[in-house]
């Protein structure tokens, strides 16, 4: 790749948020889909037929050496995210990990090890921090537009129904349970806010399966902010998150499911931002990667790997209130 050409890029795991994924790419200025790799030759083609991709791989292997790569995104489930990662950096690729980054900090450090020691590129899949939506209101807070931003509400809840053990949303074995999956949206975004909780109370109620069901936490800050926010996977909840300053604040309307809007209050005043997408929306993840290989930067600004790594140890934290440890912790 030179700074000018297309990124190439490779999808490990071609499963459902995958899919997201290379419809996204198709709309991306700087980025072109090339591979793809999965346990299975035919789950492989099938995906490469649907989306373009002249290269297909059976093994994820295969497609870490394909030379006719440069950055791999990474799809499959969380407890193989530090694994398919420090694979596909060892072979010299470039890494766009879905959330959660790993199952837990340790896990987290390692990639970041792996990361600096190659000299690749590694971010977090935290697809909404990358859209138009969510970089006016970064823009606003700075401005002091809310004043002293002091209080998030977030929510992400939504009902599976009938528990299948052996999906991976309830199956430990795979990381199952709600902070995981979608409670890490408003914890990613209050962490963006926030920075680092000093202080975590929460409670959890663990289903049948032994996963977070059902999620309640607060995070207190270094001087005094709070965040207060819930997941689920058995219940659905609102969906939204309002950011409360000292002058005014912020309501993103559905944060987590592709956010074009959000209205800013002051006094009584209300002003509705409305901030299109690309594509599908997933555009932006892809281009933020692209746009900062080419410019010869190993993270993103906007998605930092300490970033990524203290997210991931608050939830180690949260999981240690509930008793929740992975069979393979
Ligand atoms: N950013 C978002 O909006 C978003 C949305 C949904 C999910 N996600 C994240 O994306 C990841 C995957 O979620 P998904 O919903 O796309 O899952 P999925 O539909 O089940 O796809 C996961 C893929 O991983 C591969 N895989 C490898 N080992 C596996 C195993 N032991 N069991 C099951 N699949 C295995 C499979 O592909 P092959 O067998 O073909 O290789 C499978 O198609 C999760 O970490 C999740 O948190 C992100």
């Amino acid at each position: 790749m030179t700074n000018s050409s297309p990124l190439r890029w490779g999808i490990l795991a071609p499963g459902g948020i995958s899919t997201q994924f290379a419809t996204g790419l198709q709309s991306a200025a700087n980025g072109t889909l090339v591979a793809v790799g999965s346990r299975n030759k035919e789950r492989a083609t099938a995906f490469a037929q649907k989306f373009g991709a002249t290269n297909v791989h059976d093994s994820y292997e295969g497609l870490a050496n394909d030379p006719d790569v440069d950055a791999i995104y990474i799809g499959s489930p969380h407890t193989y995210h530090k694994e398919h990662a420090i694979l596909c950096m060892r072979a010299g690729k470039h890494v766009l990990c879905e959330k959660p980054f790993a199952i837990n900090a340790s896990e987290a450090a390692e990639m970041i090890a792996v990361a600096q020691e190659t000299g690749m590129f590694l971010m977090e899949a935290m697809w909404t921090r990358y859209l138009p939506v969510h970089e006016k209101i970064r823009e606003l807070i700075a401005a002091g537009v809310i004043g002293d931003v002091r209080k998030l509400f977030a929510d992400f809840g939504f009902r599976m129904g009938t528990v299948q053990p052996d999906h991976r949303l309830f199956n430990r074995d795979l990381g199952g349970g709600a902070l995981l999956d979608v409670g890490i949206y408003p914890l990613s975004l209050a962490s963006s806010l926030f920075g680092t909780p000093t202080r975590i109370s929460s409670m959890a109620n663990l289903g049948s399966t032994g996963v977070d069901e059902e999620t309640a936490f607060i995070l207190g800050y270094e001087n005094g902010e709070m965040a207060l926010c819930s997941s689920d996977i058995q219940l659905q909840t609102p969906w939204e998150a309002q950011i409360t300053g000292t002058a005014g604040s912020i309501k993103i309307h559905t944060p987590w499911f592709f956010p074009s809007q959000f209205t800013l209050k002051i006094d009584n005043t209300e002003t509705i931002y409305t901030l299109d997408y690309k594509g599908n929306g997933y555009t932006h993840e892809a281009e933020e990667v692209a746009r900062c290989i080419a410019e010869g930067k190993t993270e993103s600004a906007v998605m930092p790997l300490t970033e990524s790594l203290t997210i991931m140890q608050t939830m180690d934290q949260l999981r240690a209130q509930w008793g929740l440890k992975y069979p393979m912790e």
